[in-house]
């Protein structure tokens, strides 16, 4: 695959069309200078426009610098291609705290999540004030691209958590066949895509009148990391499992209907008069028609961080999505979810993040949170 462009109206990675692999992370900001902050976001944005187009991360390289210093990147990329690598940045409601003068520019987007019922939120893996989402065909990209802004930062920032994700489970263009999460069904069918100019317009992109004029042309980013419990998921039966997502296992196609991606019809109803489509299935209550046409780009991928210790995988999803206004498309999705989901008896949402994920970069002379400080 070629390179990704670093540069545009819209940051890459968010209608990109998802990559294979995810290292993200989510980092506190130790500085109290606002000056050294502005400084970590210059050389993050100078790193990631090489990186991204598959070169080193600083100018001299892993092996090009001087003997007596350590290198200005760390090497196991080195003879890798890009791998579609994008960058893609996030700002959490704690930045815009009193530390660096930036409470006045803090949208409204960003205030706290609700409290959704069920949810079991490590504060360890949550939150933080600034994000990074690095995707590409190739984890070792990935990761390298991660590292290397980490070490970077050294001293101003610090690494609050991360993820690895493998197995992206959502496709966001109509020219990628959909992939499977860890339950083994499509995940991604009616997702936004990068085709639907219109629908991303008024779901996707922060407009001018929205919240800061910094924000325009940007999108706001959630992360839950979601765990599974495989092991009970796979002793259920597998029509249980069709009714609980409401669609087949094998095409994906709603039940009642034969194709992939044919129309879902929710009035449909079985010869017993219950509906096809049962009141608490996954896509009857995320669908838009139950949220007043709100959609949302999903943008998730499978994990598995090992076992847990008593014999069972820690796996799920971390799930990302991006929307022009997470309280108004997110969070009614999620209570109607958190509320009703039979999926709730297989799951549990341990991590929670919120970002400002700002526009993209106009070229070499624009850096990350230009617009902002
Ligand atoms: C649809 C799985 C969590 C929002 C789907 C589909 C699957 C799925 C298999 C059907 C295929 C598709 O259209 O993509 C899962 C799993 C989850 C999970 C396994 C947790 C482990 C969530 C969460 C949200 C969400 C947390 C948002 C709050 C949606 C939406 C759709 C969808 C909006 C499309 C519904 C439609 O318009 O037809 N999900 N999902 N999902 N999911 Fe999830």
């Amino acid at each position: 695959a070629d390179p990704v462009s670093f540069y545009g109206e819209h940051q890459a990675g968010i209608v990109t069309p998802a990559q294979d692999r995810l290292h993200f992370v989510s980092f506190d900001v130790i500085t109290k200078k606002r000056d050294e902050l502005i400084e970590v976001l210059q050389e993050w944005t100078a790193a990631a426009a090489r990186m991204t187009q598959g070169k080193d991360a600083g100018t001299f390289g892993a092996v090009g610098g001087a003997e007596e210093a350590p290198p200005d990147d760390t090497g196991e990329a080195l003879g890798l291609p890009a791998s579609g690598l994008t960058i893609t940045i996030g700002f959490g409601a704690s930045l815009f705290d009193d530390r660096f003068g930036l409470a006045a520019k803090k949208p409204a987007a960003l205030a706290g999540l609700p409290k959704f019922p069920g949810e079991d939120l490590r504060p360890e893996i949550s939150g933080g004030d600034i994000c990074i989402q690095a995707c590409a065909h190739d984890p070792q990209v990935a990761v390298h691209a991660v590292r290397n802004l980490a070490r970077i930062g050294f001293g101003k920032v610090s690494v609050r958590w991360s993820q690895l994700g493998f197995g992206r489970t959502s496709s966001t263009s109509r020219a990628q066949a959909t992939a499977r999460n860890l339950m083994g069904f499509k995940d991604g069918t009616n997702n936004l895509k990068l085709e639907d100019a219109a629908m991303l317009r008024d779901n996707l992109w922060a407009a001018p009148g929205d919240g800061p004029a910094w924000m325009a042309g940007g999108s706001y980013m959630v992360t839950r990391k979601i765990r599974m419990n495989i092991e009970t998921w796979d002793r259920t039966s597998l029509s249980e499992q069709q009714e609980i997502f409401g669609r087949d296992k094998g095409e994906g196609a709603p039940l009642g209907k034969k194709k992939e991606f044919d129309q879902i019809d929710f009035a449909a109803k079985k010869p017993d008069g219950t509906p096809v489509i049962p009141m608490d299935a996954h896509i009857r209550l995320a669908h838009p028609t139950t949220h007043g046409g709100a959609r949302l780009l999903r943008r998730g991928y499978n994990y598995v961080d090992g076992s847990d210790g008593l014999g069972r995988l820690d796996a799920g999803l971390f799930f990302i999505s991006y929307q022009r206004d997470p309280h108004k498309q997110f969070v009614p999705i999620q209570m109607e979810l958190a509320r009703k989901d039979t999926l709730n008896e297989y799951i549990k949402h341990i991590s929670s993040g919120l970002f400002a994920c700002p526009p993209g970069l106009r070229d070499a002379g624009d850096h990350w949170g230009r617009s902002l400080f």
